[in-house]
């Protein structure tokens, strides 16, 4: 008899969430031609993108490691194939090789910039011997592309991009061996800016572009649970964690002088003039280094298990 999924839900108190990501409900446009926020490939020169994805990368390090301790632990034993599914500038493929030093790490993302950062990457960090990537579109035959019997999958911020993430979930549970595991990462949760008006004076200018962020569909949020266990995965188990960035550090107040421009190019016509000349202030005091502002942002990662 077929025992019966078994998921396991860290965080309780969260609300139930759709099984899609929030920001665009159920449609499945191919990418770059819909209008769902964060859908489809990154372009293939977007340096500031994968600066920030770096940057991005340093401050959540400590959920990088915990998802990596928890799939170690689900999988029991050193994996020798690993995929990184949409690996973008290759955080997770790097730190995937550097833990697991028995395993051949398959980097796919259908960006061709982010594919060279990887190549780079690796050569740099002495890994690329085990390090192989694959420039491959997930909404496609990607199983193709990669050995049979993997024993780990991970997909880090990248399954909302895809067109059909239970179909990308269900290609990851044929691809894998039995007892072999997979792990999702998301954003989740609030975004909060301290102080609010983000060194400006204008009173809760943070908390106005966190708002018009979200009428845009940011962050992206995602919710897999209902997703793996359809596609057949057993022991889901659900993780939150806050990411924490601060100005008073170099890495800091690049990633938000970064991500507030970034802001400011999605917000153009959603924001007041008052608070564009605002948000160009902070972006420039971040950049001047005369700013001091804290910010958070939730993350949610996922591991599950092939029967
Ligand atoms: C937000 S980035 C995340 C990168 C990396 N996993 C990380 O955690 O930093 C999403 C990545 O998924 C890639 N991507 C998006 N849609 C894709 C698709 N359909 N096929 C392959 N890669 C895709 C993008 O090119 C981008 O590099």
């Amino acid at each position: 008899m077929q025992s019966l999924p078994t998921v396991v839900d860290m965080t309780p108190t969260t609300p139930a969430h759709p099984a899609q990501p929030a920001a665009h409900g159920h449609h499945h446009e191919r990418p770059g031609h819909g209008d769902r926020p964060g859908h489809g490939p990154a372009p293939e020169n977007d340096t500031d993108l994968a600066e920030l994805l770096d940057l991005d990368a340093q401050h959540a390090a400590p959920v990088l490691a915990a998802a990596l301790d928890a799939a170690a632990a689900a999988l029991g034993h050193a994996p020798r194939e690993v995929v990184d599914l949409g690996a973008g500038t290759g955080t997770g493929t790097l730190a995937l090789a550097a833990r697991f030093s028995g395993a051949r790490v398959h980097a796919l993302d259908a960006s061709a910039g982010m594919i060279e950062r990887i190549r780079a990457s690796a050569a740099l960090s002495g890994l690329s011997e085990r390090i192989e990537t694959h420039l491959v579109d997930l909404d496609t035959d990607w199983p193709a592309a990669v050995p049979h019997e993997v024993d780990m999958a991970w997909a880090a911020l990248s399954l909302h991009h895809t067109s059909d993430p239970s179909r990308v979930l269900r290609q990851v549970f044929d691809v894998l061996r039995p007892g072999g595991v997979v792990v999702a990462t998301e954003f989740s949760g609030a975004t909060t800016y301290s102080p609010a008006d983000l060194g400006t004076g204008s009173s809760d200018l943070g908390g106005r572009v966190v708002s018009a962020l979200a009428t845009r569909g940011y962050p992206v949020t995602a919710e897999w649970t209902e997703a793996l266990v359809a596609a057949g995965f057993s022991d889901v188990s659900r993780h939150e964690a806050t990411v924490a960035v601060s100005s008073r550090t170099a890495a800091g107040a690049r990633f938000l002088e970064l991500q507030l421009q970034r802001n400011r190019e999605l917000l153009g016509d959603e924001l007041g003039a008052d608070d564009l000349a605002g948000l160009d202030a902070a972006i420039a005091g971040l950049g001047a280094g005369a700013s001091s502002v804290d910010h958070t942002s939730g993350r949610v990662f996922w591991v599950a298990v092939r029967p």
